[in-house]
């Protein structure tokens, strides 16, 4: 009686898991705003058309002019929704359903995430950078986050520039339970894939919420200097590519000429029989003189 009851309810037997990979992360049911607006009640705010186009691709619907959701944008601090990866029109009624039926509870299973609120340590922040360098390595195996993210304080070329620069993160997902709750489940196109099966743990979220905490009060003037170390690191690789060149150079003219001129001195000297082949010093003089004939031959 059960099996036939569930189906009338509504949603398919993946939607609540479904959410919780890709929704819950920046959305609660009735636990406040995280990176986006708490869902309760959504269905009363906007009609199921609406909620069901913004889902299917939210950036359209903002760039369309939409007056609704440029606010909702304003209110999230710049940050548009992404789309959820496999999202359908199906997937979005789904979820509606599920959302309508999770805001009628007192306490709906998506009410909130567990965040720690121990104090940062300096501790903290330092594990976190080496986190986020890859120098300590994830637990479960995920992607350092510098392969595609740089700081204010990586030495220039330090980080990727697939994803953007995490300096001020802290500030525009709003604050450290939003951050932690994002890190929990990054639902992006690009993260997804890496961290789904490899999800962050809850102390490596904890140390790199400390780290982004602290560079979120980094002033502009580090991006500046940063671009002076970029500039001055670009001189120094090209100074050092002179070196290199002149040196393989070197290395190439006398890789030819001193067999030779070995050959040569030995044959000079084989008139004479107890003398050694050739000494350093008449070596160096023989190479030194560069008109020689004996060179080219
Ligand atoms: C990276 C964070 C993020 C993820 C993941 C995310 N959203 Fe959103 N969502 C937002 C933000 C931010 C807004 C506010 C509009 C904007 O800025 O684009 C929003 C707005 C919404 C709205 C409109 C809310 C309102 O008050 O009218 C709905 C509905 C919604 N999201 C549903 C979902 C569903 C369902 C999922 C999972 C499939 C999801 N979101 C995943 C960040 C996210
Ligand atoms: C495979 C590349 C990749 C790796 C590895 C990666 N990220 Fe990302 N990240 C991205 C991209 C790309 C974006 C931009 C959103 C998108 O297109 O997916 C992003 C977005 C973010 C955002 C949201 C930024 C914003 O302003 O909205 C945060 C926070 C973040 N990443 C944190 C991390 C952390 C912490 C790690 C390491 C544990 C990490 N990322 C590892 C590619 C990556």
């Amino acid at each position: 009686m059960l099996a036939t009851f569930v189906p009338a309810v509504g949603w398919s037997q993946d939607t609540p898991d479904y959410y919780r990979q890709n929704c819950m992360n920046c959305h609660t049911i009735g636990g406040g705003r995280l990176t986006g607006p708490d869902l309760k009640d959504v269905g009363k705010r906007r009609d199921a058309e609406w909620l069901i186009g913004f889902m299917q691709n939210p950036k359209a619907v903002v760039d369309s002019g939409d007056a609704y959701a440029a606010k909702l944008v304003e209110e999230s601090r710049g940050v548009v929704m992404p789309i959820a990866p496999g999202m359908t029109r199906y997937r979005a009624e789904q979820i509606i359903k599920l959302i309508e039926a999770e805001s009628k509870l007192e306490k709906s299973q998506f009410q909130g995430v567990q965040i720690s609120n121990k104090p940062f340590t300096e501790q903290d922040r330092i594990h976190g950078r080496e986190i986020f360098l890859g120098r300590q390595k994830l637990k479960k195996g995920g992607t350092a986050c510098n392969a595609c993210h740089s700081m204010h304080d990586l030495a220039a070329l330090g980080g990727g520039r697939l994803g953007p620069d995490l300096t001020r993160v802290y500030e525009r997902l709003k604050g450290r339970k939003a951050l932690s709750a994002w890190l929990m489940a990054p639902a992006t196109e690009t993260m997804q894939p890496v961290f789904k099966n490899h999800p962050l743990e809850a102390e490596e979220i904890h140390a790199l919420a400390a780290y982004f905490e602290a560079s979120a009060s980094q002033t502009e003037a580090d991006a500046s200097v940063n671009r002076i170390a970029f500039l001055m690191m670009g001189l120094a690789v090209a100074g050092a590519i002179v070196f290199l060149f002149d040196a393989l150079w070197k290395g190439r003219f006398y890789g030819v000429r001193r067999p030779l001129l070995e050959a040569g001195v030995s044959a000079v000297h084989l008139g004479h029989k107890s003398t050694p082949a050739s000494t350093p010093s008449t070596l160096a003089a023989a190479t030194g003189e560069s008109n020689s004939p004996r060179g080219h031959s």
